[in-house]
């Protein structure tokens, strides 16, 4: 039956990106319509992109390709399990070629949609002997970062339609194989495989135990200099709370009991993996994090269970070369 109008539930997306978490666990019974597997693609396709140059695509795959060997190779050891689970893959691509042979074309669309106006000073001759002459004289490098930006803008949109369908997403990396997906797919050599997203409908709970703590608002966010804390509107966070943006945090009652009785239904390990206690107790006294009480419970929890392992020493000397290289002080981490 053709999908209509009043199929498509009416989410507010302020409580979309609320909702939205990386899910991974799915159930593999279930088979996510095509028309909302084609709706999180147009919500890919509606991303904002440079010069309207349309550089990313996407190839959906279902267990049923012959490719699935292939694909299932190259994918991460740690994403088997969820990809098997998904309903479809969508490997999001982008076209290296649509900067140097559709910026014409796409400024084009955007003078005749009205949207490339003489108020901004554009100018047809300058345009074709300067600005499109120099973007399209830009090594593929600096092409790769621009356009790969912006299929990640395509994503996220495609994720977040996804959520406002009810479906569950999940970025995973292929990094067991690299080249392998380009290869499985055939891809010419001006196409980049950017990410792989696996797509189903969740065992877990909606809410995957709950909202991760990310660092705090005012650590990430500067105003007007760098380091200078941009402080969140009066009554912001209450008010996002309100509108479901802002949710509970991880993890919420019951989520570990959710885990194992998953564990246990496909026959896997029970439990989640755990960092040295004195790792713990670092990271609750970290500022930089927004922890509010249910980690903090939790962390308690597991430091008062105890049999947690040890930092591994030969890791040390790695870590220090590593954060060096990059400026940053290790010793927090090594102590
Ligand atoms: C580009 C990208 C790649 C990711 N790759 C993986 C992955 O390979 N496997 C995985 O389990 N999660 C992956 N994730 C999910 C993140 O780990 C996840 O976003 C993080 O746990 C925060 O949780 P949330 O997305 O539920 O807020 C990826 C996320 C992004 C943005």
């Amino acid at each position: 039956m053709a999908v209509s109008a009043s199929d498509i539930p009416d989410v507010p997306v302020l409580e979309a990106i609320g909702n939205r978490r990386s899910f991974r666990y799915y159930d593999p019974s279930r088979t996510v319509e095509d028309w909302k597997i084609h709706t999180m693609l147009q919500a890919g396709r509606l991303a904002s992109c440079q010069g309207n140059i349309n550089a990313t695509e996407a190839i959906v795959v279902t267990k049923d390709s012959d490719l699935w060997d292939e694909i299932e190779e190259c994918v991460s050891g740690f994403n088997v399990q969820i990809i098997n689970q998904s309903s479809h893959l969508i490997f999001w691509l982008t076209n290296l070629n649509a900067w140097y042979g559709r910026a014409n074309d796409g400024l084009s669309t955007l003078a005749l949609s009205g949207a490339l106006t003489k108020y901004h000073g554009w100018n047809y001759e300058f345009t074709m002997t300067q600005t499109v002459p120099r973007l399209m004289s830009f090594p593929t490098e600096r092409t790769e970062n621009l356009l790969r930006f912006e299929s990640g803008q395509a994503v996220a949109q495609s994720m977040l339609a996804g959520t406002a369908l009810g479906v569950g997403s999940i970025l995973i990396a292929f990094g067991r194989k690299p080249g392998g997906v380009e290869k499985a797919f055939n891809l010419p050599p001006h196409y980049r495989f950017t990410w792989g997203h696996a797509v189903g409908y969740p065992l877990e709970d909606m809410a995957a135990g709950g909202q991760r703590a990310r660092i705090k608002f005012d650590r990430l966010f500067h105003d007007g200099a760098h380091g200078k804390p941009l402080q969140m509107a009066d009554g912001l966070e209450d008010a996002l709370k309100g509108k479901n943006m802002i949710q509970a945090q991880a993890p919420l009652p019951g989520r570990y009991e959710e885990i194992d009785r998953l564990a246990a239904e496909f026959s896997r390990d029970p439990g989640v993996v755990s960092w040295p206690a004195k790792e713990i107790e670092r990271l609750m006294n970290d500022d930089d994090w927004d922890f509010g009480p249910n980690i903090r419970e939790h962390a308690k929890k597991v430091l008062a269970d105890g049999d947690l392992p040890d930092y591994p020493d030969e890791m040390r000397e790695t870590f220090e070369k590593l954060m060096t290289e990059h400026g940053i002080d290790a010793s927090k981490y090594l102590s």
